[in-house]
């Protein structure tokens, strides 16, 4: 069964529940409330006749009182079938509906003398059903006669059923026009959600399929409006995945087989060199080579080991007092030569203070300046100046904070790039620079070491201008 369907068929038995309910409620209230109104109105007639009787018996005037009775006869005929008033001197006046001596016969000893007030219901001898009210007429609390009337009870239930008849058939109308109304609504109402659905099971299987150049194109503006934006953001993020993961196998390709085949081809030239007797400067140049692959093997090694020490949750920080001022200057010293060899300069911005301790992994630290040096070192072409800084408080976080900048002057990176290079795997694309390739961890691993620390890391750049990585830690 489609949910459509299902949904149609829901809403429609819900509808007819409903339905059935409300016209039952509808029905009894009716039933109560026209009940109502014809008692009211008997007794409203009852009230004005002997209201009419009064007078005239208080004027003596007993023709009156037979006007009246023909009055109550003709206005209320068929509903009553009878009227009387016997006097206490037995002046007896009697009008029926019917003017028929059978029926006469019948009701005409019913006009009797009683001394309180009653009613009671019964049937004729024709089997109609006669509601009687009887009371005797009272001047100045002196009994001066009695008056009887006889209601056809059947008269004001047939009156009542013509009443819900009628009702009944509004509402059987207003009914079926609202179950048809519904049922076309329902059906639409779930169209508008099965159709998404068939969208969205297209375009998942499209995915499945490894086709991931998929987008919702309907546009709505409610909520599965939100889902299609949803999705269509899934769809691209998978997408920019897929893409993040082919150049990640080809970097991390790239990385594995260079310094590789760089170790592997040395290894044969100091062999050869080993016996052919190659003078030793050049065998030195080799064992440094392949020193240099070693070294960047296990860097890009370690950067994956603490990639995935970070994923765990198992990478720790173990403070201690550490003089900051005093490591920077440390890696400032380790990469002056390098430095010079590539012509370029390195230098620690003046610091008034010569210490500044703070409590931090010195390890971390030095891992995570480190990667920041590389970079700027990597992305800095001939006669760029990489420098550092050391603030002993931070402008943007108080004093709470010591804030350390790398600076450089090289290449830069796109403005709507720059907070996409903590992302991991990320290599920034901007085709106007050949920028060396790597692995785009560095600065993933630098962003996790910083928040472990409970710091903060941001880049500010402008292409072709230059980068400053600024982080701040707490003391
Ligand atoms: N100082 C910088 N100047 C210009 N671009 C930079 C700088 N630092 C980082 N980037 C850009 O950010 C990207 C991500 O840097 P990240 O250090 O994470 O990766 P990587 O250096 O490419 O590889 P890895 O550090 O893992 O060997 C780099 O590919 C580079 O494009
Ligand atoms: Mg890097």
């Amino acid at each position: 069964m489609s949910l459509r369907f299902k949904f149609t068929l829901y809403i429609s038995v819900l509808l007819l529940l409903v339905i059935i309910g409300v016209s039952y409620n509808i029905y009894v209230t009716q039933k109560k409330f026209l009940t109502h109104q014809f008692s009211e109105t008997r007794e409203k007639t009852l009230t004005s006749f002997v209201a009419m009787c009064n007078e005239a018996l208080k004027l003596k005037d007993e023709l009156q009182v037979y006007n009246a009775i023909e009055l109550l006869i003709k206005t209320y005929n068929p509903a009553v079938v009878y009227a009387g008033y016997v006097s206490v001197n037995n002046v007896n006046m009697y009008l029926s509906r019917d003017n028929n001596k059978n029926i006469d016969s019948e009701f005409k000893p019913r006009i009797r003398k009683v001394r309180t007030e009653y009613s009671e219901n019964y049937y004729s001898l024709s089997g109609e059903k006669i509601y009687e009210h009887s009371a005797p007429l009272k001047i100045d609390g002196e009994n001066i006669g009695t008056f009887v009337v006889g209601f056809s009870q059947d008269y004001m239930e047939k009156q009542i059923s013509v009443g819900i008849s009628k009702m009944t058939t509004q509402i059987k109308l207003v009914s079926y026009v609202a179950m048809i109304i519904g049922i076309l609504l329902a059906n639409f109402l779930g169209y508008t959600f099965t159709k998404p659905l068939k969208l969205l099971t297209e375009a998942s299987e499209e995915i499945t399929k490894g086709n991931l150049d998929v987008e919702i194109k309907l546009k709505r503006k409610d909520e599965i409006g939100v889902l299609f934006n949803t999705f269509n953001n899934m769809a691209k993020q998978v997408k920019e995945l897929d893409s993040m993961k082919d150049s990640f196998v080809s970097s991390v390709s790239h990385e594995l087989r260079s310094p590789l085949s760089a170790i592997d081809g040395y290894c044969d030239l100091l062999i050869d060199g080993v016996n052919q007797g190659h003078p030793q400067e050049q065998q030195l140049k080799g064992l440094q080579i392949i020193k240099q692959a070693t070294v960047r093997l296990t860097s890009f090694i370690n950067n994956i080991l603490d990639l995935a020490k970070i994923k765990a949750n198992k990478l720790e920080i173990r403070r201690a007092e550490t003089d900051i001022v005093a490591l920077i200057s440390e890696i400032v010293s380790l990469y002056e030569p390098l430095a010079v060899q590539q012509k370029k300069t390195i230098s620690l911005d003046i610091v008034f203070k010569t210490s500044i301790i703070i409590n931090a992994d010195a390890e971390k630290i030095k891992q995570i300046i480190t990667n920041l040096v590389s970079n700027a070192m990597k992305f800095t072409k001939e006669n760029g100046n990489i420098i550092l800084k050391v603030l002993e408080n931070s402008t943007g976080y108080g004093d709470n904070y010591v804030e350390i900048w790398v600076k450089d002057d090289g290449i830069g990176i796109p403005k709507h790039q720059v907070d996409l290079v903590f992302e991991k795997f990320f290599q920034v694309q901007d085709g106007q620079f050949k920028r060396p390739k790597g692995t785009g961890l560095g600065l993933t691993i630098v962003a996790e070491m910083i928040k472990l620390h409970k710091g903060y890391v941001w880049a500010e750049s402008d292409l072709g201008c230059g980068t400053t990585f600024k982080f701040v830690l707490p003391k």
